[in-house]
């Protein structure tokens, strides 16, 4: 354990004697089982896949570290990506790692502070394009086509490959692939990748089932939903704000083959979904990860059943990649008081009070 995708499902991947065995310590990452949130949903057992605790906070690692490990073995001198964020976060921390130059285009304005802080710090070229994602992955498909600089985004199959021990990893914990498996989707990638894992486990007999793969995009970019490019995608989860994703048949192969959904959910859906986490799980997540708890809560509420049915949210990544988001929705604004005991008392006994109150009553409940 700890040992990173590559040497964990070494014989499942495409790696050879030539292969660096390079790790940040991606993977292993908990699949933490819901406290409160499936017991309101009527759902027997339901799980959250914290992919946020990956070394740069997000999915991302488990793909970038085959892809650059492949570059590396093929001789790459730099590599390139677009990206709403967490790509560009992993490429530029494996690209700082390996010592291979970085360059990463990133549409203007759209990417969270944090994922954007981690690109810097980590010592990529970062360019803002003047457009959207599809804009940016579409100049660097170019610009990579033309020059020696290896291309990073999920459309390097290597990508995928690494992102679908996600799959196995779930399986080897619970023991079988989940009934339900809920998952963001954006540019598609990682749910082409998760079906392929959950597929590669069946067809090895490591698991007896395949999950229903239920994928969910933001409504104001939701092109795979309505069966049409969003040349504008809008939504508050900048990292699935996305037209036209590179994927696109990957992710409708995965819910026809699995007899799943890809369905949409409205921002104030996720942003629920995301206060939710926080406050009831104790689970800090982005807002584009919480868009699959929010299709959870969405399907439920619309009346699917999830008794006796084992479920598994994938939160693709950790809140602090976005703070101000966080900020904005935490209630009321901060105060400040003087240093003293008295103030604290002041601001803070009632609510002592009320709280002891409170706990006191629910103790006599439970007798
Ligand atoms: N969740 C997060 C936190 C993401 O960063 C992304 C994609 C997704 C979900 C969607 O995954 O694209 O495989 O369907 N982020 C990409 C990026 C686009 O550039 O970081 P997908």
């Amino acid at each position: 354990m700890g040992s990173g995708v590559l040497n964990t499902y070494l014989d499942l991947l495409p790696v050879t004697s030539a292969t660096p065995m390079i790790t940040l310590g991606e993977g292993d990452t908990p699949l933490v089982k819901s406290n409160r949130l499936g017991r309101e949903l009527g759902c027997t057992e339901l799980y959250f896949k914290l992919e946020g605790c990956n070394p740069t906070g997000s999915f991302k690692d488990r793909g970038m570290v085959v892809a650059i490990a492949k570059a590396l073995e093929e001789g790459t001198k730099a590599i390139m990506c677009a990206s709403t964020g967490n790509t560009s976060a992993s490429a530029a921390a494996f690209g700082a790692y390996c010592e291979i130059p970085t360059f990463v285009l990133i549409p203007k304005g759209e990417v969270a502070m944090g994922k954007l802080a981690q690109a810097m710090i980590y010592g990529a070229k970062v360019i803002m394009v003047d457009g959207n994602f599809d804009v940016a992955l579409g100049l660097v498909r170019e610009f990579t086509g033309r020059n020696d600089v290896t291309l990073v985004n999920s459309v390097n199959p290597y990508r995928l490959e690494g992102q679908k021990t996600a799959a196995f990893e779930i399986v080897d914990r619970l023991g079988d692939a989940p009934d339900y498996l809920f998952i963001p989707v954006g540019n598609a990638g990682n749910i082409t990748a998760y079906w392929k894992g959950f597929s590669e486990y069946f067809k090895m007999e490591r698991a007896l089932q395949r999950p229903r793969m239920m994928g969910f995009q933001a409504e104001g970019a939701a092109p795979i939903v309505h069966g049409q490019m969003v040349s504008e995608p809008s939504t508050i989860a900048s990292a699935i704000r996305i037209g036209n994703p590179a994927s696109w048949n990957g992710a409708l192969r995965a819910k026809d083959q699995s007899g799943g959904v890809i369905d949409m959910v409205t921002d104030d859906e996720i942003l629920d979904a995301y206060k939710t986490l926080s406050r009831h799980e104790g689970i800090f997540c982005e807002p584009a990860s919480a868009a699959s708890v929010a299709g959870l809560i969405k399907l439920v509420h619309n009346g699917l059943r999830l008794d006796d049915k084992r479920s598994v949210c994938v939160l693709t990544g950790t809140g602090l990649k976005d703070p101000e988001l966080a900020n904005e929705c935490a209630e009321g604004p901060l105060k400040t008081i003087e240093g003293d005991l008295e103030e604290v008392r002041n601001n803070l006994q009632h609510l002592i009070e009320y709280t002891i109150r409170y706990f006191k009553q629910i103790l006599k409940q439970y007798g």
